[in-house]
């Protein structure tokens, strides 16, 4: 008895060696740093919140058809920033992050079809920014938009 399991016990004994134990702190430090890039990446990708940055002017009212998405770019925070403005007419004005919430590729307006479509993996969105189909796991980043006067004004994401 003693002997089987003095057996099963040294089956299951990893030695550490001094190489092994090297290799699993070199791991771990690794492991960490990517953390930290993956959420700097994070941070860089995602729309601002809004009141992190001003309302700025994209446009004016008249440049935007209706049902017809097109998409505004600017400078805010120092990063690229990608917004859909659509006038959706009587319905009023919508703003959309470009961001897919997937793994954040910027997403196109395909207008033969009426869909945002990103082009990572397959992921479908329909003019509201609801998902459709694909791994999307919710809708496009809403973003503020007021129109004043014939200006239209978009700011960071919604809560
Ligand atoms: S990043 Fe858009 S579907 Fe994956």
């Amino acid at each position: 008895m003693d002997k089987g399991s003095d057996k099963d016990t040294d089956k299951r004994a990893v030695p550490v060696t001094r190489r092994r134990f090297l290799g699993l702190g070199v791991g771990s430090v690794a492991g960490v740093v990517a953390l930290g890039y993956v959420g700097l990446a994070f941070d860089f990708l995602n729309p601002p919140p809004a009141g992190a940055e001003p309302l700025r002017e994209v446009g004016q009212t008249g440049d935007f058809n209706v049902n017809e998405p097109r998409l505004v770019t600017y400078k805010g925070n120092g990063i690229e920033q990608g917004v859909y403005v659509i006038n959706l007419g009587a319905e009023g004005w919508l703003a959309l992050d470009f961001h897919c919430t997937h793994l954040q590729c910027a997403v196109n307006w395909v207008g033969s079809v009426n869909k945002f479509m990103c082009p990572c993996h397959g992921g479908v969105y329909d003019i509201r920014g609801h998902v459709l189909s694909g791994p999307p796991p919710r809708p496009l980043y809403h973003r503020v938009i007021k129109i004043q006067g014939n200006s239209v004004m978009v700011g960071g994401r919604q809560a």
